[in-house]
């Protein structure tokens, strides 16, 4: 996730491009770059570091009539003047923004430099530029159509380019891009936030779209060239609102970001047959691993929890799995059949960082799977897994969950693959791993979440009970609504009940049961019906069609049909926008829960 503006027109100051980056440092702040042109040529500046950091290498008062600015989030190359954008081509004439992430940029990259082409970045957006060089015949729109035929990947992108200063050229697949024009001037950028200070009117450009725009004037086609026709829409957001995407809080835009994300984590994992591809482990002897050992702590440790049941069963392997603020203080043992993995979303959490060095002091190799890339983490393990959620400002975790979910099945499947345990369970769990983001826009939909958060918001206390796969769920249920409703919630492996935690159940502490149609639907029935007999009230995600769980429950969230193995994936946002919509109600900021922060960097 990266922000991009373009403004052209009238003139107009290299500032307000910048002013416009401010409006989306929610979408990256790791660096950022603009670049204008004139009859004279281009004009590139970059800075590493966050946005105002540019201020000072460019000419605000600068005026101009055609400019491009980026502000990044890194996914390949670290933070660095030379990998933010804009990019340009060897000519030094061309200047690409790039949101998204181009899947086949190794080889087009190799194909370029065979061509002769000199690169100044680790980035996979500089092809493009090159691309757009080599492709260039004195029409950019052309050039820009011969490009898009050769990307693949999710991407957003602007290019300008130096022989044409009227001309400005957007596309747009898989990544959001927004496009809107007034008297004088023409914007584009991955939001409306830096266009309404200039028209309330937008067209949200949709996949396979191109944005020709010359001056003040602008056409749309598809990718072949053919006109299409957008409607306009009015914004009446205010500016704050507008930076929340219209929603009340980061929280709930990032829960509605998830399906972007997942595709964003998805891009260039999975070949064409569905088979997953984790380039980053070519190096890592995964036949001979016998044992795998993660470390991670609050959410992240769900997230290993989860993959703890699915690797387990389809492996036939070890799986141990320890709050990384208790496993750095134990003995450590590492074979050289351990893989050992380091699940981190900030790349800064200290308990997690200590136990890496302690992995590593004891001879292991780590894989990190985070969601920033050059965090300290990611620097300091062998190699990283890129969870690729783009910035997440509320503090509680849920894309970047969702996003671990997804990488860590992936890992798990690459290692099934490995191992030759592949089968057509496999095949059908991939299939809907990735159509996993188009299952999850529809369940973030249901109005049955709020109504449910509203029917049950006085509540002080809920025990939330899983099994199997599912009891990580419980406990990712628990851990959000406590921390950002502040609400006595704990989690039980269901079957743990009767060991104790039953003893809690009357009419005032319901019980929020995770029980899916999977091979333990009976047992959970059972434990249901135990703590419905101590009159708690039971609130249950249900697999679609179980109408025979709404005996049992006092409120029912139903959930599409996927493979049991993956419930935790789907049932994730029902939990998150659960315990918002609670915390909303009662009356609290989810974004900034008391005491906690994003990143842990104290043991
Ligand atoms: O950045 P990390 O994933 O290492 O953070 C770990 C925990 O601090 C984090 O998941 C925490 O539990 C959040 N408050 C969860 O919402």
């Amino acid at each position: 996730m990266c922000g991009i503006v373009g403004i052209i027109g009238s003139e107009f100051k290299v500032g307000d491009l910048i002013d416009g980056l401010k409006k989306l440092e929610y979408r990256g702040y790791d660096s950022a770059g603009v670049a204008t042109v004139d009859g004279n040529g281009l004009y590139v500046s970059k800075s590493v570091g966050r946005i105002d950091a540019l201020r000072g290498v460019v000419e605000t008062e600068k005026a101009v009539h055609n400019g491009i600015a980026h502000t990044r989030w890194a996914t390949h190359g670290v933070p660095s003047d030379r990998n933010a954008h804009p990019h340009t081509d060897c000519s030094g004439k061309i200047a690409v923004v790039h949101n998204g992430i181009i899947e086949n940029y190794q080889e087009l990259k190799k194909g370029l430099l065979e061509r002769g082409h000199k690169f100044h970045s680790e980035t996979d957006t500089e092809v493009i530029s090159h691309l757009i060089e080599e492709n260039f015949k004195g029409n950019l729109y052309q050039a820009v159509l011969e490009t898009l035929k050769e990307l693949r990947g999710a991407f957003a992108i602007v290019v300008i380019h130096s022989d044409i200063p009227d001309v400005m050229i957007g596309a747009r697949k898989g990544s959001p891009l927004v496009f809107g024009c007034n008297e004088e001037k023409c914007m584009l950028a991955s939001d409306v936030t830096p266009i309404i200070k200039y028209t309330r009117d937008v067209i949200f450009l949709e996949d396979g779209d191109v944005v020709y725009i010359q001056g003040n004037k602008a056409r749309i086609t598809d990718f072949s060239g053919n006109i299409v026709i957008r409607n306009r829409m009015h914004i009446s957001w205010d500016e704050n609102a507008a930076e929340k995407g219209g929603f009340k809080h980061f929280m709930l835009k990032e829960i509605n970001e998830v399906p972007e994300a997942i595709e964003s984590a998805l891009v260039g994992r999975y070949d064409e047959k569905g088979f997953p591809v984790l380039h980053e482990l070519d190096e890592f002897n995964l036949e001979r691993v016998k044992r795998i050992l993660l470390v991670a702590c609050g959410t992240s440790y769900h997230a290993g929890l989860v993959f703890k049941y699915f690797a387990e069963k389809y492996l036939d392997i070890d799986v141990l799995i320890d709050v990384a603020s208790e496993f750095r203080y134990r003995p450590i043992r590492i074979t050289d059949d351990t893989l050992t993995v380091a699940i981190s979303q900030s790349g800064e959490t200290a308990d997690t960082l200590e136990s890496i060095r302690a992995i590593k002091k004891a001879g292991g190799k780590v894989i990190a799977i985070t969601n920033v890339v050059g965090s300290t983490i990611t620097r300091e393990s062998d190699v990283t897994l890129f969870m690729n959620a783009g910035p997440e400002i509320g503090v509680a975790a849920s894309k970047t969950y969702i996003n671990q979910l997804i990488v860590l099945y992936t890992l798990a499947l690459y290692m099934i693959k490995k191992l030759g345990k592949w089968n057509n369970i496999h095949d059908e769990i991939s299939r809907q791993i990735l159509n996993s983001s188009k299952i999850i826009k529809q369940i973030i939909q249901d109005p049955k979440i709020e109504q449910m958060a509203d029917l049950y918001k006085n509540y002080n206390h809920f025990m939330y009970v899983g099994r199997g796969i599912n009891t990580a769920t419980a406990m990712e249920g628990a851990l959000k609504l406590k921390e950002i409703s502040y609400i006595n919630a704990v989690a039980y492996a269901a079957g743990e009940l009767k060991h104790g935690p039953i003893a809690l159940l009357d009419p005032t502490f319901p019980v929020f049961a995770v029980v899916p149609k999977d091979s333990l639907y009976e047992k959970m029935r059972s434990n249901i019906e135990e703590s419905k007999a101590r009159n708690a009230k039971i609130i249950t995600i249900a697999t679609e069609g179980d109408k025979e769980i709404e005996r049992i429950s006092n409120n029912v969230i139903y959930i599409p049909q996927v493979s049991e193995d993956l419930y935790p994936l789907v049932i994730a946002p029902v939990i998150q926008l659960f315990a918002y919509y609670i915390a909303n109600k009662r009356g609290y900021d989810p974004d900034k829960p008391r005491n906690l922060a994003k990143s842990v960097t104290v043991e």
